[in-house]
């Protein structure tokens, strides 16, 4: 028993948990400058959406409709995704959560925003912990450092998916701090390099991670995995 993940490039991953497919803010190839895979190549049987923006949602629909994935997603995402002629939604909303057939999904808080590409309103930004297989795994979304991760950090992680990039979000400084709230055995830098607005060197970051935190840091290349056990 194990889970694998895959980085696709920017905040995009594909989570395999004993056999069901996970795949985390669909965004690729086409649309991610990132991004080697294309949607059409992917298996999903849910899709987790932090939020509304397009870098995460842009191939939420065509994935979904193709593969018939149930998206998870805060409640006026879920409208959203239903007029665009997508049923299988689960609406949530921040700070509850649901056991799904291969586990339990709370969404967190995040301090970001939340806009639809349509201009729609989007809700409330989010991440999710995904507890399956007896792991934590915490996908913080698009999030700007908050005290409350500490909250987080109780349920014991044994990874937490944080974005480095800056600007949009959390960058290399304050991502390290999270670690100090979080204390995830292992952390999986994304939502870097994507654009010159969000560069990162996260080799130099992991390296920080390693020399100044707990945490084992793991940068993945593009469509790299890694085997959580
Ligand atoms: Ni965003
Ligand atoms: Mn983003």
């Amino acid at each position: 028993m194990a889970i694998k993940i895959t980085w696709h490039g920017h905040a995009t991953f594909s989570l395999d948990i004993n056999g069901t497919k996970i795949v985390v803010d669909p965004f690729f190839a086409g649309n991610n400058p990132a991004a080697k895979t294309s949607a059409n190549e992917v298996a999903a049987d849910f899709i987790l959406q932090t939020h509304g923006h397009a870098d995460h949602i842009a191939d939420t629909v065509p994935l979904g409709k193709r593969t018939n994935a149930q998206v998870v997603a805060n409640f006026e995402i879920c409208t959203w995704i239903n007029k665009q002629g997508h049923e299988n939604t689960h609406p949530m909303n921040t700070g509850g959560g649901w056991n799904f057939p291969f586990g339990r999904v709370k969404m967190t808080p995040a301090l970001h925003s939340s806009g639809l590409p349509d201009g729609s309103y989007g809700g409330d930004p989010g991440g999710y912990i995904v507890t399956a297989d007896g792991k934590n795994i915490y996908i913080a979304g698009d999030t700007a450092l908050f005290s409350d991760m500490s909250l987080i950090g109780r349920v014991g992680l044994d990874l937490a998916i944080l974005p480095i990039g800056d600007n949009f979000t959390m960058g290399p400084d304050d991502a390290l701090l999270a670690l100090e709230y979080l204390k995830p055995k292992v952390v999986i830098p994304c939502h870097y390099n994507t654009w010159p607005l969000i560069a990162a060197d996260a080799d130099a970051w992991a390296e920080r991670v390693a020399a100044e935190t707990d945490t084992k840091p793991v940068v993945l290349g593009v469509d790299e995995s890694y085997i959580l056990e």
